[in-house]
């Protein structure tokens, strides 16, 4: 039934846009940040997830995350990278906005990918400002030197303290005001300003859709809200809009 009534909002909703959080890569292997066996459980983020800490101590915070970087880099994009690709090769999803930095959706083969946190795709000099690629910092790990000038390396995703990279945040809310419906996938939609998209949708008359385990804040004003995996409901929705 539920999947019934999300494939009719998105189809008769378009355009549709959709936003991730690390529920859509949990089912990859990469832990998600906030459910009961998320990162923030096992790690304090203002000590490993802020720009201050990084500033302050750039070895442990690359600690944490080089990893990271090494299972990023190992995870497979899963069913519901896949099922999201699939609809915007169809026309159904115009783009995907995403807050995770695993580059899955692109390498699922969606296109319009917008990536409001950063990603791991490459880690930049405080220095220099010089851009070193994933490629060349893996075997600089696990606390990266610039090349040029030897201070240590920053990974260009958003530390908390940090503002959004403009481009990407502003693109975001267009296509957030924009939506027929706004397609919510694995998100706790706790962290601002991504967690403003879905009022902007509603604010515009756009619908909001949430599949997600566990509760988020907009459920109450979801036209459909499903408490399920990811993986399997995306793929459900690609075969219920005629995949
Ligand atoms: N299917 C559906 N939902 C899932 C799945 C799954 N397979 N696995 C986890 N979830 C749900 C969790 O229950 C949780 O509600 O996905 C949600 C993920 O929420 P968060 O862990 O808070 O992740 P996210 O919303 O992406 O966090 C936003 O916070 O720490 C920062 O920068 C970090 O981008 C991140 C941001």
């Amino acid at each position: 039934m539920s999947i019934a009534r999300l494939a009719e909002i998105v189809r008769h909703n378009q355009p549709c846009v959709v936003l991730t959080g690390a529920g859509v890569s949990t089912e990859s292997g990469i832990p998600d940040f906030r459910s009961p066996t998320g990162i923030w459980a096992r790690f304090d983020p203002l000590e490993y997830g802020s720009i201050e800490a990084f500033r302050a101590d750039p070895a442990r915070v690359w600690s944490f995350y080089a990893p990271r970087f090494s299972m990023l880099t190992e995870a497979e994009p899963n069913d519901a990278h896949r099922a999201l690709a699939e609809l915007e090769r169809r026309g159904l999803v115009r783009a995907v906005v995403t807050q995770n930095i695993d580059l899955l959706h692109e390498r699922a083969g969606s296109r319009d990918v917008v990536e409001v946190h950063g990603s791991i795709r490459s880690a930049s000099c405080p220095g220099c400002a010089l851009r070193v690629p994933l490629a060349d910092v893996l075997p600089l790990l696990p606390v990266p030197p610039c090349p040029e000038c030897g201070t240590v390396l920053k990974p260009d995703v958003v530390f908390f303290g940090e503002l959004l990279p403009e481009e990407a945040i502003d693109r975001a809310v267009e296509l957030a005001r924009s939506a027929g419906v706004l397609l919510v996938a694995g998100s706790s939609l706790e962290v601002y300003p991504v967690a403003g998209l879905p009022e902007e949708t509603l604010a515009a008359g756009g619908r909001l859709a949430i599949v997600n385990r566990g509760p988020t804040p907009f459920d109450g004003r979801a036209d459909v809200r499903i408490d399920a995996s990811a993986g399997e409901t995306l793929r459900a929705l690609a075969r219920a809009l005629g995949g």
